[in-house]
């Protein structure tokens, strides 16, 4: 069959990556894919937000299977589009995408089906919103766009002057579109978070094994919030006992919800947890696979990734048995330097033809080729991604060839794991 990626970042090429080991899969599209992608599948430069570009090409190299990696394209309905037309495409409806769309449809959606999340107010003016935040007998806020806003839409202020500052930002300045027509104003929670990736078919719900990401862009979470500088699966501080509260208060009351509303959700659903004192609650729902939870999580998976895929779209996920190597994975992101704000691009990367080894692979993310040469192109440029008999092996094999992959003004944490490794007793 031939399948055909949307994106062009580190998930998609672990994506790609993984659909390219199925024996079903004989040819893979990207758009627009970058370097890396590049050695697995043809790469189109296509918008992912292109959807009219996206269903011609679909069409004419009769693609048997899309898979989106981002959010956009699923928030704006290609699943919808794509369907109407009578193609097979793996993620969520517009209607369902609207958990990761809207933050206040999702806090509402959690609300009314008593899903544990920080207690919030929605406020469509900054008059109110700052009104509430002044009168507040609270010292520390997190406020949130509504709309989609590339990760960088929630603010955790720890002064009311901050809390004011963000909705001056977002509503005012409008520094986020649209996306601030309305925002959320809620508690702050405290505790580890933890990322948990689901397999949905409208009804089933198969949970992939838990990750966390780091956020800030700094060592010690310092720094703003980024779209995540590594991840590690799994993570040591989701239990069992956590794990069963989250399906039963979570996973399958969203879904069942969902269903009440009228809306199939099918694809992945990613619930984003805070785990606190008083138990597992929901910082945010996106409607994809996490970047970069993708990269450890399906370097850990032993099933091909098409079957599952397919059974989430055939609806046949009940009964489905996915198996996950037992050991642990990790991904540490190198970015410009610079980023999340402004970093430079083009700078040649060394290093990547070397051999790292069965337990190391380098997902690319900002990346494209140059007079024949790979050079950077985003923030986020690559996602070295290693596994190991325990999490203090996984993350030396990752740590060990970063040094050897570089690229001018390299920025990457090298705390990457250690909260797991404390807890492990390994640190
Ligand atoms: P969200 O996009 O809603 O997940 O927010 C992005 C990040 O902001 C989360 O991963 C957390 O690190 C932080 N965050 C969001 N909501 C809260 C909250 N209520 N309390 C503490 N941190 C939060
Ligand atoms: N790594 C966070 C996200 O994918 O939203």
């Amino acid at each position: 069959m031939k399948v055909l990626v949307v994106g062009g970042g580190g998930r998609e090429h672990a994506l790609v990556w993984k659909i390219s080991q199925s024996p079903k899969v004989k040819k893979i599209y990207c758009a627009p894919g970058n370097a890396g992608i590049e050695q697995l599948a043809e790469c189109v430069p296509i918008d992912p937000l292109d959807i009219n570009g996206l269903l011609s090409l679909a069409k004419k190299e009769e693609i048997d299977l899309t898979v989106v990696g981002p959010e956009a394209p699923l928030v704006e309905g290609i699943v919808d589009v794509f369907e109407k037309e009578g193609l097979r495409i793996f993620g969520p409806s517009k209607e369902a995408a609207m958990m990761e769309g809207s933050k206040v449809f999702a806090k509402n959606f959690m609300k009314e089906y008593g899903i544990p999340t920080a207690p919030f107010r929605v406020f469509d003016n900054s008059g109110d919103a700052k009104k509430y935040i002044q009168e507040s007998q609270d010292e520390t806020f997190v406020v949130k766009a509504d709309g989609l806003a590339a990760g960088k839409g929630v603010v955790v202020a720890s002064s009311k002057e901050e809390a004011l500052n963000a909705v001056s930002d977002i509503m005012e300045k409008r520094v986020f579109g649209t996306a601030g027509e309305k925002i959320v104003i809620e508690e702050r929670l405290y505790g580890e978070e933890v990322s948990i990736l689901a397999f949905v078919d409208g009804e089933t719900i198969i949970p992939m094994v838990s990750s966390q990401d780091h956020k800030a862009v700094f060592d010690g979470d310092k720094g703003p919030n980024t779209g995540g500088m590594g991840a590690y699966s799994p993570a040591p501080v989701y239990t069992d006992d956590i794990h069963k509260k989250v399906l039963e208060n979570i996973l399958e009351p969203t879904v069942k919800g969902l269903r009440d509303k009228g809306i199939e959700y099918k694809g992945v659903l990613y619930a984003g947890l805070m785990i606190t004192d008083e138990g597992p609650m929901v910082l945010e729902f996106n409607v994809r696979f996490g970047d970069p939870e993708a990269q450890p999580v399906l370097f850990r998976l032993n099933t091909d990734l098409v079957d599952v895929i397919n059974a989430v779209i055939d609806k046949k996920l009940n009964g489905m048995q996915l198996y996950w190597s037992e050991h642990p994975s990790v991904c540490v992101v190198l970015a410009s330097k610079g980023y999340p704000g402004k970093y430079e691009k083009g700078k040649e990367i060394m290093g990547l033809e070397d051999n790292y080894g069965d337990d190391v692979f380098i997902f690319h993310a900002g990346t494209k080729v140059t007079d024949g040469k790979i050079v950077t192109s985003g923030g986020r440029v690559l996602g070295i991604t290693a596994m190991g008999e325990n999490l203090r092996e996984a993350l030396d094999n990752a740590y060990g060839c970063i040094g050897k992959v570089r690229f001018e003004d390299m920025h990457y944490r090298r705390d990457i794991g250690e909260k797991a490794l404390r807890r492990l007793g390994l640190l």
